[in-house]
């Protein structure tokens, strides 16, 4: 008798190992937010970073991530997204084939394909207990989104399969949840996640100070400090005069 299996198409969510990066800028401003966003981690809370384009809502979130040295599961929030983007679902097959020559002159031949279930980023992290970041998670919808809910209050994850006894995924003591989001005035921005946000430990970002976009620009550009700040103080000038359709 001679059995195959094989499963096609699997897809596997990957986890990153976030470092710390070399050149993160970092003035007191930012180390106390970083502080702060720690603290509540550690407590257990999701924090989310909230702020127009272009504050370092990602960059933080990303360094956040890396102080927990734990792999780290990246989501951008997405339109199209339904709730099977975040948790998995049935994806291709398992595979197997029968072939029983037992009789020489009798084959007999038995194919069956199940399908079976995938996971995804979400649940990877709650199994494992790795650290989501979940960004611009407003571009998303709310409905796509709900299944956080559980996973934030009850620290359950409900996976919608019915025939299976594992359908509740009990959320790994060290998962950890980073989210950001734009206001709500930026197009393509779901107004409806208040159940959501209400979990969340809210932090407003706005534009760094002075020193630390000076520190930032002189650090990304590698133009000498005093190019970069002429160019932190007209943009702020910009800024300050409200001039513009899309914020500098
Ligand atoms: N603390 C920081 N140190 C170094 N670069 C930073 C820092 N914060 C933001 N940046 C840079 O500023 C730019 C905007 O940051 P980003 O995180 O993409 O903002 P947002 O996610 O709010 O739109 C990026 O090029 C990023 O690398
Ligand atoms: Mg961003």
């Amino acid at each position: 008798m001679a059995m195959a299996t094989s499963t096609m198409l699997e897809v596997a969510p990957t986890a990153l190992s976030v470092r710390p990066r070399p050149d993160f800028v970092e003035t007191p401003s930012i180390r106390e937010l970083t502080g702060r966003a720690l603290a509540y981690l550690a407590a257990g809370f999701p924090v989310h970073f909230r702020g127009p384009a272009g504050t370092g809502k990602t960059t933080l979130a990303l360094h956040v991530a890396a102080q927990l040295g734990r792999p780290v599961m990246l989501i951008a929030g997405d339109e199209e997204f339904a709730t099977s983007d975040l948790i998995g679902g049935q994806y291709g097959y398992r595979y197997r084939k029968v072939i029983d020559q037992f009789i020489h002159s009798v084959l007999k031949y038995e194919e069956d394909a199940a399908q079976r279930w995938v996971d995804h980023r979400l649940t990877t992290a709650c199994r494992e207990g790795f650290t989501l970041v979940y960004d611009e998670f407003t571009r998303s919808r709310a409905e796509a989104n709900n299944v956080l809910l559980g996973v934030l209050e009850e620290q359950l994850l409900i996976l919608p399969t019915m025939s299976r006894d594992d359908a509740i995924v009990k959320v790994h003591p060290d998962f950890r949840a980073i989210f950001t989001s734009n206001p709500q005035e930026y197009a393509g921005v779901h107004e409806a996640q208040d159940a959501l946000s209400d979990r969340l430990v809210t932090m407003d970002l706005d534009f760094y100070d002075r020193e630390a976009e000076i520190a930032i620009t002189t650090a990304q550009s590698g133009l000498p400090s005093e190019g970069a700040t002429r160019i932190v103080d007209l943009v702020r000038d910009f800024r300050a005069s409200g001039e513009y359709d899309q914020t500098p």
